[in-house]
C-alpha cells in the first residue's frame, strides 16, 4: 500500500509528539510558563501503537518521536518498542536536546530505537546557555559521544541559526564533522510564534549565508547525495568523516518533497509543520476499533496536505515546542 496525498506526495514519516513538555526553555521554541505534566488525554503508549499500525497498513514506513523533548516522557522505551513491533515501521527515530540521553540511552537501545538527532546550537558554553536559557552543552556532548559509542548511525546534531546570538558558531559546529562521523545540520530559524515580525527578520540567517562563512574557512564544500525525503541538503568539508547540511526551509521550501504528517500529543493530526490546520482525532483513539478509526482519520488528513505551507506564517496558534519540528 502506498499513501499519495492530493499532490501525488508519497506520505512515508510519522513525527509523533509524546509530550508538550521540555527540560529547556530554547529561545526560538519554548516560552516560559508552559504545562509542567502532560493534561490528561496525552497519548499513551496503547495509543502509540494502534496509530502506528493504522499508519504502517496504509504504507508509512519511518516515525520520529519528537516532543517538547521525547526523553522527559517515561514511557517512551515502551513507544520506541511498540514501534519496533509494528510489521511495516522500519526506522524509529527520536529528536532530543540530549541532555537525559546518556543515561537513558541503552534502555532506548534494547528498546529498538534505530537513531537519533541531538539539537547543538552552539559549542561555546556561554552561547548555549543563552540560546537555550540555562542548558549545559557538556551534557549534550555526553550525548553525542554515546550515540556514537552505541553506533546509531546516522547521528545528527541539528543547530538552529539566529543572528545576533549563534551564527559565529557555524564554524566551530561545522568543525566536528573534520574527524567524526556526525551529520551537523544548520537550520534556518522559522517565524512559529507571535513574535514581532521586524524582530524575527533581523534575526534571521540565510543557510547560504552560514554556508558562505563555512566555505570562508573550510573551502568549497563538496555535494553529498542524500535521501530525497529528509529536508537537508548535504555536503562534506572534503576530506572530512562526516557532513554538513542545510535545512532551508525558508529560503529553499521543500513542500513539494514532503513526506510528513505529525501527531500531536493532544491526539490531533497536523498535516503541515507550517499551517495551522489541525485535526481532533481523539474520538479514532477512543473507537470500539481504533486501528480501523484511526486509518479513516489519516485517509482524510492527508487529503487536507496543504500544496505549499506559508513559509512566513505569523499567528500561531500553537507554539513550534508543542509540534515537535
Ligand atoms: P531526518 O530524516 O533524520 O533528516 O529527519 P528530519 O531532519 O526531518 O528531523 P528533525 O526532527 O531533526 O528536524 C530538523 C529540522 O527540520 C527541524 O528544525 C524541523 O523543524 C525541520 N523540519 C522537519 N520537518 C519539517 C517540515 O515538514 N517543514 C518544515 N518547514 N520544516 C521541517
Ligand atoms: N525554527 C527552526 N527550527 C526550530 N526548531 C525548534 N524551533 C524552531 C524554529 N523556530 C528545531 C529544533 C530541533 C527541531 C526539533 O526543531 O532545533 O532541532
Amino acid at each position: 500500500m502506498k499513501l499519495l496525498d492530493n499532490y501525488g506526495r508519497l506520505l512515508k514519516d510519522v513525527r509523533i509528539s509524546v509530550t508538550p513538555r521540555c527540560n529547556l526553555h530554547c529561545l526560538y521554541c519554548h516560552p516560559m510558563g508552559l504545562e509542567m505534566r502532560d493534561p490528561p488525554g496525552t497519548v499513551s503508549v496503547e495509543d502509540v501503537g494502534h496509530f502506528l499500525e493504522a499508519a504502517a497498513l496504509l504504507g508509512l514506513s519511518a516515525v520520529r518521536f519528537t516532543g517538547g523533548e521525547p526523553l522527559v516522557r517515561k514511557e517512551l522505551p515502551q513507544m520506541i518498542e511498540r514501534a519496533r513491533l509494528t510489521e511495516g515501521i522500519e526506522d524509529v527515530a527520536i529528536t532530543t536536546n540530549g541532555l537525559l540521553f546518556a543515561r537513558r540511552a541503552k534502555e532506548l537501545v534494547s528498546a529498538g530505537l534505530s537513531r537519533v538527532n541531538i539539537s547543538i546550537d552552539a559549542i561555546t558554553p556561554e552561547v548555549f546557555r543563552a540560546l537555550t536559557r540555562g542548558g549545559e552543552v557538556g551534557r549534550v556532548w555526553e550525548a553525542i559521544e554515546t550515540a556514537l559509542e552505541l553506533g546509531l548511525h546516522p547521528v545528527k546534531l541539528n543547530a538552529v541559526v539566529i543572528r545576533g546570538m549563534n551564527e559565529l558558531e557555524a564554524v566551530p559546529l561545522a568543525r566536528l564533522t573534520l574527524d567524526r562521523p556526525l551529520h551537523m545540520r544548520f537550520i534556518e530559524y522559522m517565524h512559529l510564534d507571535n513574535s514581532d515580525p521586524e524582530e524575527y527578520k533581523r534575526r534571521f540567517v540565510p543557510g547560504r549565508e552560514t554556508r558562505a562563512r563555512i566555505e570562508e574557512v573550510f573551502g568549497p564544500l563538496e555535494p553529498v547525495p542524500h535521501d530525497p525525503s529528509s529536508p537537508a541538503r548535504v555536503y562534506r568539508i572534503p576530506g572530512a568523516l562526516g557532513t554538513v547540511g542545510f535545512i532551508n526551509p525558508v529560503t529553499e521550501p521543500f513542500c513539494a518533497s514532503c513526506s510528513r504528517l505529525r501527531l500531536t500529543s493532544d491526539k490531533k493530526l497536523r498535516p503541515c509543520l507550517l499551517t495551522d490546520l489541525e485535526m481532533d482525532i481523539a474520538w479514532a483513539f477512543g473507537a470500539e476499533n481504533p486501528v480501523e478509526a484511526l486509518v479513516d482519520a489519516i485517509l482524510i488528513a492527508t487529503n487536507r496536505k496543504p500544496a505549499f505551507g506559508n513559509t512566513l506564517p505569523t499567528l500561531r496558534e500553537r507554539v513550534m515546542v508543542g509540534i515537535g519540528g
